[in-house]
């Protein structure tokens, strides 16, 4: 059967606008930088209908109720789009012929309960949702199935991207399911190589160089990744947690996530909004400066460097929706340094879930915002892990072996997490030996 001429269910153009968040400007349609064409800022696109007051709000004309009866019952069904984390939700996205959507059955990932670090970190009830388990590893899919898919609509022969790893592996996967060419471009030396082997396997044209442009299909991305907060949401039986923590970047995925909360809000899908939470590491930290020492009215761009490569970003594009969606959830910002980083990451390993550094900056956050008592006792909290434990083998096994730390600052510190490393052990190929070794490992056991 020839693909349908009919959009499927989604938002019409005509019901939604481009809209800069700085200037106000709104437009009915954009250029293709889709830039302000008044100020030059990103554009983000707008749903005006659905936060009139005092009416009702309603997606596509359905009520919010019968909006979770559709995405449920969809998760029965087998067609593409619907086995898509991404495309299910699809009546609260830019509508788009089933003919052109890109995907590669995107997110769909797992929420778990975190019973041992709620221990460590003092809270009842912590979850983490984990992103990493999509198909190139990482929270990008959910953007770029989005993304991919409206370049394909638009007829791209190319997409391009500036990235820190994650974005490139990811676009490069999306582009080649659709047909497209992709271009990479890459801070060279920065990147972890499994991510680089991602894009080249894919067949990307990548180039190693320092740059901090991103793509311009930006817009795009935002509004598949905002479905992370509806899936969430889903899974928590559409009761809110108290805080949702994420690693801050380029900050378009706390900006993704902001514009979900808010807009589900709206539509009457949830009753109460979470706090949103970024957190940064302390060589990265422009959002956290700018901020504490500029009240969110002027960018603090600093030199980035941190062992996180993924959010080693020092001019993050999407600062002001960061700073508007913080405020509009009463949220924060807090930073942590690489050797609590490092900490938290072996502790989520040894829950056996996993992740690589930049994630785990939220559960370093997590720990720190406890202390303070911004996340109260009582309280849910979850936790958004960006990135497979796989994207970045080289941090893990440096600090299993006891060389991530060498030669820094942070050496002696560093030697203090000596309990939570595991080394691969090089052992005499006898029973004997083995035996000693276990035994050994049974009495250093936790709880023993
Ligand atoms: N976590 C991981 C694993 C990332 O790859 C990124 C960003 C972030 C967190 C931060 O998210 O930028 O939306 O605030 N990676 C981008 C990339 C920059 O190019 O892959 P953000």
């Amino acid at each position: 059967m020839p693909p349908s001429a009919i959009p499927e269910p989604g938002v019409r153009p005509s019901d939604f606008r481009f809209h800069c968040l700085d200037c106000g400007h709104v437009a009915d349609s954009a250029s293709p930088d889709y830039r302000c064409p008044r100020c030059g800022d990103l554009l983000e696109i707008s749903y005006p209908e659905w936060n009139k007051s005092g009416i009702r709000s309603r997606a596509s004309g359905i009520s919010a109720d019968d909006l979770k009866s559709r995405w449920k019952e969809r998760r029965l069904s087998s067609t593409p789009v619907d086995l898509s984390g991404v495309w299910r939700f699809r009546e609260l996205l830019p509508a788009l012929n089933a003919a052109h959507v890109v995907t590669l059955r995107e997110g769909n990932t797992p929420l778990y309960e975190m019973p041992q670090c709620a221990r460590i970190a003092g809270v009842p009830r912590l979850y983490a949702k984990h992103q990493g388990m999509n198909p190139t590893g990482s929270f990008k899919d959910t953007g770029m199935t989005v993304a991919a898919s409206f370049a394909h609509h638009a007829g791209y022969r190319w997409i391009a991207c500036a990235s820190t790893g994650n974005t490139s592996a990811s676009m490069a996967a999306y582009a080649a399911r659709g047909g497209m060419r992709s271009l990479v471009l890459v801070p060279e030396g920065k990147i972890s190589w499994s991510k680089l082997s991602q894009a080249l396997d894919y067949g990307a044209v990548t180039c190693q160089l320092r740059t901090d442009f991103d793509g311009c299909l930006r817009l795009f991305r935002i509004e598949g990744q905002k479905t992370l907060a509806i899936e969430l949401m889903e899974q928590m039986d559409w009761q809110p947690p108290d805080h949702i923590i994420v690693p801050g970047g380029n900050l378009g995925n706390s900006s993704a996530i902001g514009k979900a909360l808010l807009e589900m809000r709206d539509l009457g899908l949830i009753s109460r909004l979470p706090k949103l939470s970024v957190i940064q590491t302390e060589g990265a930290n422009a959002l956290v400066r700018t901020l504490r020492e500029a009240g969110g009215k002027r960018l603090i761009s600093v030199n980035a460097e941190t062992r996180a490569t993924a959010i080693r970003i020092g001019n993050p594009a999407s600062w002001k929706k960061a700073v508007r969606v913080l405020e509009a959830t009463g949220g924060t910002c807090e930073q942590v340094s690489e050797v609590e980083m490092a900490q938290a990451k072996a502790e989520i390993g040894a829950e056996g879930v996993g992740c690589e550094p930049a994630s785990a900056v939220t559960f370093a956050g997590l720990k720190k915002l406890v202390k303070q008592g911004f996340v109260k006792a009582g309280e849910t909290v979850v936790l958004i892990l960006t990135g497979n434990l796989l994207k970045d083998p080289d941090f893990t096994m440096e600090f299993h072996r006891g060389d991530l730390f060498a030669g820094t600052p942070d050496e002696s510190e560093g030697t203090a997490l000596s309990r939570l490393r595991h080394p691969p052990i090089v052992l005499d190929a006898t029973l004997d030996a083995v035996l000693r070794t276990l035994e050994q490992a049974d009495k250093s056991a936790p709880g023993c």
